[in-house]
């Protein structure tokens, strides 16, 4: 179990950041909970899933707002300077007792399936589950939600996007059981 005070002392401390962060942490929190139902995972991974969910972009702290908050296309650069929240999230947290078990999560959830993700480029079943999960969840509000640089998908394109990368960027399993939640039933 997680030390809730701590958790919401670092999210504050990335919430004053970028506002509407706050929002899109809860929503791939509630996402990557739903996919987890379907996984089979126990409560203490859940509430780990759910944690990591809502630090997921805590290394965000680091990044300076120029580039964190730029309304227009990234350089090759800044795009590198934006995938250090990754480690300097799982720094933040590391030497934390309470917190270190959501490492894996923070540090790995922008690997892709086919090794072309960052930091590390792990590939398949060597990212960790809770990672895998929450890519899919963050990747799936992050396309639905407006952007300064671009409108929000529908859930329909969202969910096309998400079978079209299912297998390179996503993991297909996971990419299955996410489409058949609910939310999609209408489709
Ligand atoms: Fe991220």
């Amino acid at each position: 179990m997680q030390d809730p005070a701590a958790i919401s002392a670092l999210y504050d401390l990335i919430n004053t950041k970028q506002p509407n962060l706050h929002e899109h942490c809860k929503r791939v929190a509630e996402y990557a909970l739903m996919l987890a139902d379907k996984t089979g995972l126990d409560e203490s991974q859940r509430q780990m899933l759910y944690d990591s969910a809502m630090l997921h972009d805590i290394g965000k702290a680091e990044i300076p707002d120029n580039i964190l908050n730029k309304p227009g296309k990234l350089t090759p650069e800044e795009y590198d300077v934006i995938k250090q929240h990754t480690i300097a999230g799982y720094n933040a947290i590391k030497d934390i007792n309470e917190l270190k078990s959501l490492g894996p999560a923070i540090l790995h959830h922008h690997e892709r399936i086919d090794g072309k993700g960052y930091p590390c480029g792990l590939q398949g079943d060597d990212i960790p589950l809770s990672a895998r999960i929450l890519a899919i969840a963050d990747s799936f509000d992050a396309m639905t939600s407006y952007r300064p640089y671009k409108n929000a998908m529908t859930i329909q394109e969202a969910a096309d996007e998400l079978r079209t990368n299912s297998g390179s960027q996503f993991d297909s399993r996971l990419v299955e059981c996410f489409l058949s939640l609910p939310i999609f039933n209408d489709l």
